[in-house]
């Protein structure tokens, strides 16, 4: 069980909170700390115009290379040049085709190529641009080109600013599965500028709306119930919610980080609904027909409902996650995957290649109530498979 993060804003009122966000002064900034390698995440509308001033503050005479796909180049890469050049920065960029399929070992290939022509060196900086996708394969690029480069995250999605841009995981998938060939590398900073969440498409932003529930789901039920109260707020745009949800998302993320940077004990909580999550994104073969935090809000949904059948968990929990996800329009049943899913066999078989698998066991996390997940290594997978026939069945 993980204990309770230590908080300041979302302790207070969400009157409070909201009324210094109404206001817009200032950033809020968290910091992941991890020693030498710490580093700030900065939340803000419009901090984009700041990314220059904010690099040459922390590698002054670096040069840059945006890494971007191919919708953020189109609507933001000029803004993150202008932004960097107007601090003296010079940028090159290369961009890849937007999507998971990007990350790959071609497309690896391709970036790194890319970096080591433009003579980007180990006093440079790439600054990723982007959703997770972007993120990772950024990321991963920065930790293998010339032994490692820093790099910045400027995540554009509400997964990547949630989640995805803060912890230093990266990764590109292989043909095996997701994430299986990647690296820890911490990036140097994270500018999350909420403002670029508005060109976001609905669906990508409810998609990610999911990691942020995760975070009530696994640590927290105030905030759970908070999101449970707000969400139309968040979803209508409103700054002040979006602002608070991605403060208290990063900080929670940032917190666990601090104490589980490589994943040896809680950070695995991060993972709640993943086990199932991936063998469904694995079912729709990664492609947009089910996104990766639609994907999250089914296993989730499902590791509730399995915690409430093992015992571990009330059911009006698993019914109140349910509620919530499927308010919002998250898919919350098995057959609410585009194009089905293939059984109770090919869905172990996808779960066994998760890499969240030791030694032929399955762990997942469940949990024992909202705001209290748990890590259930070596869970007996005739548990699992009876549970999904089950929910196969219904
Ligand atoms: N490293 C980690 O800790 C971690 C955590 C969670 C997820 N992930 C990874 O993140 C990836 C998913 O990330 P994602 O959901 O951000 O997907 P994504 O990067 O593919 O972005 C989703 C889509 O939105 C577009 N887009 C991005 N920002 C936009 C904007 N501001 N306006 C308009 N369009 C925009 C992109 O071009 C893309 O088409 C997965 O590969 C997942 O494995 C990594």
């Amino acid at each position: 069980m993980m204990s309770a993060p230590t908080r300041t804003s979302e302790a207070k009122p969400a009157s409070k909170t909201e009324s210094k966000l109404d206001r817009n002064a200032e950033p809020v900034t968290e910091r992941v700390a991890l020693g030498e390698r710490a580093y700030d995440i900065v939340i803000g509308r419009g901090l984009l115009a700041s990314l220059g001033r904010r690099v040459a503050a922390l590698k002054p005479g670096a040069k840059a290379a945006i890494v971007t796909d191919a919708n953020v180049g189109r609507l933001m890469l000029s803004v993150a040049e202008q932004a960097l050049a107007g601090a003296g920065v010079g940028a090159t960029h290369v961009s890849v085709p937007a999507g998971e399929s990007s990350k790959s070992i071609a497309m690896f290939e391709r970036v790194c190529d890319a970096l080591i022509a433009a003579r980007v060196e180990r006093g440079d900086v790439v600054v990723a641009l982007g959703g997770g996708v972007v993120g990772d394969l950024a990321g991963f690029c920065a930790a293998a080109v010339r032994r490692g480069l820093d790099y910045v995250q400027v995540p554009t999605t509400l997964l990547a600013q949630v989640d995805s841009s803060v912890g230093g995981k990266t990764a590109i998938n292989s043909r095996h599965g997701k994430n299986l060939i990647g690296a820890f590398h911490q990036p140097i900073l994270v500018v999350a500028d909420t403002a670029l969440l508005d060109s976001l498409p609905p669906r990508e932003f409810r998609a990610g709306y999911a990691e942020v529930v995760k975070y009530g789901l696994l640590g927290d039920a105030g905030f759970f119930a908070w999101l449970e109260a707000n969400s139309d707020d968040l979803f209508a745009g409103r700054v002040a919610a979006r602002e608070h949800a991605i403060a208290v998302s990063c900080r929670m993320k940032a917190e666990i980080v601090a104490r589980d940077e490589r994943e040896t004990g809680d950070r695995a909580l991060l993972n709640l609904g993943h086990t199932f999550g991936h063998a469904f994104e694995a079912a729709a073969g990664f492609s947009s027909r089910l996104l990766h935090g639609e994907a999250i809000a089914l296993g989730m949904t499902l590791a509730f409902e399995f915690s409430a059948r093992l015992g571990f968990a009330p059911e009006a929990d698993a019914d109140r996650v349910k509620r919530h996800l499927g308010k919002v329009g998250l898919p919350t049943h098995i057959s609410h995957v585009p194009g089905g899913v293939p059984g109770v066999d090919g869905l172990v078989d996808l779960m066994a290649q998760d890499k969240k698998v030791r030694r032929g066991r399955l762990t997942f996390i469940l949990a024992h109530r909202i705001g209290e997940a748990f890590v259930a290594p070596d869970l007996d997978v005739a548990q699992v498979r009876a549970f999904l026939a089950h929910k196969l069945e219904r």
